[in-house]
C-alpha cells in the first residue's frame, strides 16, 4: 500500500519508500565492511523485522545465513512489560556464529535488552543489533546497538513492517498515524 491508499489514517509520511530504501542500503554497506570475510547469521524479530530483513538481505552483497525469532514483548496493553516469551525459536545453534539480530524498532529496549542476553548465553562468536529505528525518549534500558536507521521522535508509528492493531504493517513507507485511529 502507498500513502495515497491510507491518507485519511495518516498525521504524516515520516519516510517514503525510497528514503528507506537509501538507508538500508548505507546500513547494507556498513555490514559488508565489518563482517567481511566472517560467515554472519542474521536474526529476524517476527513480525516487525519481516520488511527490513527482506530488504536487508538483498542489499548484502556478502553472503549471510538467515533465520527468526517471534517473542511476545507486550502483555495486553501496547507498553512492553519486560516480560517476555518466546513464541519461535531459531532452527540454528549460535555457538561461535558471528549473529546480527535485525529489528523494525527499539522503543523502551526491553525487548531487545532481554533477547541480546538470551542470544548471548548461547555462545555466539559475536552479537550485534540492527534497528531501522529507535525512539530514544522512550528508552527504559541501555542498550548498545551497531546499526541504527534513524532515531524517532516518540509517535506512533506504522508501515514498512510496523503494525497497529495488526494493520498497516504492508504499508512501504513509515508514516505517523493519526490520532483519531487509535484514540
Ligand atoms: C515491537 C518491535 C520490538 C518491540 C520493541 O514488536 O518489533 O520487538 O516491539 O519494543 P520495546 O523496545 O519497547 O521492547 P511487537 O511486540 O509490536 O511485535 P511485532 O513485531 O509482531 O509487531
Amino acid at each position: 500500500m502507498e500513502s495515497n491508499d491510507v491518507q485519511a489514517d495518516l498525521k504524516h509520511v515520516l519516510y517514503t519508500r525510497e528514503q528507506i530504501e537509501g538507508r538500508v542500503r548505507e546500513l547494507a554497506d556498513e555490514i559488508d565492511r565489518d563482517y567481511e570475510g566472517r560467515d554472519l547469521l542474521i536474526v529476524g524479530v517476527l513480525k516487525g523485522a519481516v520488511m527490513i530483513m527482506a530488504d536487508l538481505a538483498r542489499a548484502l552483497h556478502s553472503h549471510v545465513t538467515m533465520d527468526w525469532m517471534a517473542v511476545s514483548s507486550y502483555g495486553s496493553g501496547t507498553q512492553s512489560s519486560g516480560v517476555v516469551r518466546i513464541l519461535k525459536d531459531l532452527e540454528t545453534d549460535l555457538m561461535g556464529k558471528h549473529v546480527l539480530i535485525v529489528e523494525d524498532i527499539i522503543d523502551s529496549g526491553l525487548t531487545l535488552s532481554w533477547l541480546k542476553a538470551n542470544l548471548q548465553s548461547r555462545g555466539p562468536a559475536s552479537l550485534e543489533i540492527c534497528t531501522l529505528l529507535r525512539k530514544p525518549e522512550g528508552a527504559k534500558v541501555e542498550i548498545d546497538v551497531k546499526y541504527v536507521g534513524y532515531d524517532i521522535p516518540n509517535e506512533f508509528v506504522v508501515g514498512y513492517g510496523l503494525d497497529f492493531a495488526e494493520k498497516y504493517r504492508n504499508l512501504d513507507f513509515i508514516g505517523t498515524l493519526a490520532p483519531h485511529i487509535y484514540e
